[in-house]
């Protein structure tokens, strides 16, 4: 546990503002970060937490475009709404800036020009995508093409969400429009890179041979594993017209790389912060005594890990993280979180559907978040981690306390006489508990640790269960008060021990435990330290519950409120046009598709992937390896003996290492199955044609 002060600057993921914040974002970044923050103060260090809104980037773009109004006003929307609900929900940022702020666009700049005068980019022309109709270079979400590395055939031109990784738009094959549905020309552009190759050793070294061995297996790995393939120069510049303009001679009519500008919005917030709060910002940023920790969702692990430790280290004086906690995701009711389909529990509607109830939520999605593998929410599980511990354990307990004490003692802490062995154990493991959950804290295990939390209110549950006061009060008055008196100290740690938790809960509890008449408030620290937290003597107030149960008609409502999602995706998906023919093709184009029926032999799923299976195909002319994105529809037994279409002569592509010589056609039903273009199954053989 942290004795002694220190200095840390702790970012959480700034926020796209082309929607409200839901609880994906909440699990994954904001609501550890906030924990750990709160932790931190309450330990008594020198804390920055620090976000803000990115508002740059092609997702801004593009929903603007689709509204109809300007990416302005989208940000000035989204910005409003998700600072205001950060701040109901408790999240104790001590700085919420936006990327389109003065201090950001100077910041940005100048850090691009500091890399540009110490020759820390390559210029190069090059042929960039472009869309002829749209007049638009193809960048970032602006394309989407099958992933070069796990063949995930929506990626975009920047990274692929499937398997993480980040590359240039070129590497996409089969490149498509976003705007148009076009396939892509190629035109000329000039573009600075950051020549990622350049900062390989010392990322490894940084990384690998560094003391990262203690970061999270998921982040650890996706950064070995990228830097063992090679890394290669990427573009820091864009031909867009939304974002901070490039600010070199011949820049002009460009913009900054979103995720160039992006994280050194973590440094503009806090400079935003410092002038504000009267401190030095460059003490949090470049001093080496200053822990940086950054919070992230697993789709930006390559941002934080490889591209910003590289930018901040050419830069020259800038501290690197100590640790980036990245998160994997969380999925709502069994299906993956979506903005688009409105699949999701947005945070501005969760505060009105349950006013007061931040901390359940909170609760809901530490006690079940997704640290070391994705995680499924439930309204269920979050209705039973509500009423069978909030209420049920926590609640419980402070209720019978502070009830049994306004009863027996008028709302005064008793005198205790002797103690039991079981008091004096019980006392012991309390003072253990600030230990125990700091240690948790301190290794990002924010799951284990609000269990800690909650086996602290086990423990005072089952002590009052156990001495029974409410028997001992009818015979032995003297063994009530310290029992009571036992209980009520339990109740007191709880109080402080939640806040990193359960801040509005924490403070309700002090409240009525009174903990601001005392001497001294205890902090974290003091529950290990001090013999006595609630002195005898000292006045309690009323009882008042800290939470109440959720019935089955609420649950029931935010179910209904899924399931409409779920129609108005079907009825939408039922209703969107065919896909419109592609362009016209000669006879010619057609007869150099070489097409086959064959047979799936041998079927196996590729390790560590989702979506992809390695078959031997029997084509009548050979029997081959094809690799088949086809795993989430069907198990490698159930392929085997399948009748097939095969296009045998597609130039063989490797995937994941292995090589994959041909393409097995296949078709998707309505609701997203992938389905076999299947020949006769009784009259064709291998082999032969089919034209
Ligand atoms: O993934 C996202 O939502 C990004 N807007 C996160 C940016 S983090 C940072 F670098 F600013
Ligand atoms: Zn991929």
């Amino acid at each position: 546990m942290e004795t002694m002060s220190k200095r840390y600057t702790i970012t959480a993921a700034l926020p796209y503002t082309n929607g409200p914040i839901h609880i994906g974002h909440l699990a994954g970044v904001y609501v550890p970060a906030d924990i750990y923050a709160r932790y931190l103060r309450l330990t008594g260090n020198d804390v920055a937490f620090i976000c803000g809104s990115d508002e740059h980037g092609v997702p801004i773009t593009i929903k603007a475009k689709k509204e109809g109004v300007s990416p302005q006003d989208i940000v000035d929307k989204y910005h409003a709404i998700i600072k205001q609900s950060f701040e109901e929900f408790g999240i104790t940022f001590d700085n919420y800036s936006r990327t389109s702020a003065k201090i950001h666009h100077e910041t940005a700049s100048e850090f691009f020009k500091t890399l540009y005068d110490k020759n820390e980019f390559v210029e190069e022309t090059s042929e960039q995508l472009f869309d002829a109709e749209a007049n638009q270079f193809l960048a970032d979400r602006f394309v989407v093409g099958t992933c070069p590395k796990c063949g995930h055939e929506e990626a975009y031109g920047d990274q692929c969400e499937n398997c993480g990784t980040s590359h240039n738009a070129t590497d996409l094959i089969n490149p498509k429009s976003a705007i148009t549905g076009n396939k892509p020309t190629l035109k000329e552009t000039k573009h600075w890179f950051l020549p990622l190759n350049k900062h390989e050793a010392f990322l490894r070294e940084w990384i690998l041979k560094g003391h990262k061995k203690d970061w999270k297996p998921n982040v650890y790995g996706q950064v070995k594993s990228w830097v063992d393939d090679g890394l290669r120069p990427r573009a820091v510049t864009r031909d867009l017209d939304w974002g901070i303009p490039v600010p070199i001679e011949g820049g002009e009519g460009k913009v900054l790389y979103v995720w160039f500008d992006a994280p050194i919005g973590y440094i503009s917030s806090t400079k935003e912060w410092a002038a504000r709060e009267g401190k030095n910002w460059e003490d949090y940023w470049k001093n080496e005594d200053t822990t940086l920790v950054h919070f992230i969702g697993k789709d930006n692990i390559v941002f934080h890990c490889i591209i910003f430790p590289s930018m901040l280290k050419a830069e020259g004086s800038y501290i690197l993280p100590e640790n980036v906690p990245a998160n994997e995701f969380l999925n709502l009711e069994g299906n993956k979180l979506s903005t688009s389909k409105n699949w999701a529990v947005w945070l501005p509607e969760y505060l009105e559907d349950f006013p007061n109830q931040q901390d359940v939520l909170r609760y809901a999605l530490t006690a079940n978040a997704p640290e070391t593998k994705d995680n499924d929410f439930t309204w269920k599980d979050f209705q039973a981690r509500n009423n069978n511990e909030l209420v049920a354990i926590f609640g419980n307990f402070i209720n019978r306390v502070v009830v049994l004490t306004n009863k027996y003692y008028d709302g005064v802490v008793p005198k205790p006489s002797e103690y039991s062995e079981v008091d004096k154990e019980t006392l012991a493991t309390v003072k253990a508990y600030p230990n125990v959950i700091a240690s948790s804290i301190e290794r990002y295990r924010f799951r284990e640790a609000s269990q800690e939390l909650m086996n602290l209110a086990r423990l005072g549950n089952k002590y009052l269960a156990d001495e029974e006061p409410w028997k001992q009060i009818k015979v032995d008055p003297e063994r009530t008060q310290t029992i009571m008196y036992v209980a009520l100290q339990i109740a007191s740690a709880l109080a402080v021990l939640s806040e990193p938790f359960l801040p509005f809960t924490s403070e309700k509890l002090k409240s009525i435990l009174c903990h601001s008449e005392l001497d001294s408030e205890s902090d974290w620290a003091d529950v290990s330290k001090k013999d006595v937290l609630l002195p005898s003597g000292h006045h309690i107030g009323k009882a008042e519950l800290l939470f109440s149960k959720i019935e089955d008609a609420e649950i029931q409502k935010q179910l209904d409120k899924l399931e409409a999602s779920k129609k108005a995706n079907e009825a939408s998906r039922a209703s969107a046009d065919i896909e419109p023919q592609k362009e016209e093709i000669n006879f010619e184009d057609f007869s150099k598709l070489d097409l086959r029926v064959g047979t799936i032999i041998e079927a196996k799923k590729m390790p560590k992937t989702k979506k992809l299976l390695v078959l031997k195909v029997d084509t009548g002319i050979d029997t081959r390896t094809i690799v088949s994105g086809i795993a989430e529809s069907f198990t490698a037994e159930e392929v085997v003996g399948k009748k097939v279409t095969v296009l045998v002569n597609l130039a063989p592509r490797a995937l994941r290492g292995v090589e994959s010589q041909g393409m097995i056609l296949m078709t998707e039903t309505a609701d997203g199955k992938l389905v076999f273009v299947n020949p006769d199954e009784t009259e064709a053989t291998n082999g032969l044609k089919i034209s």
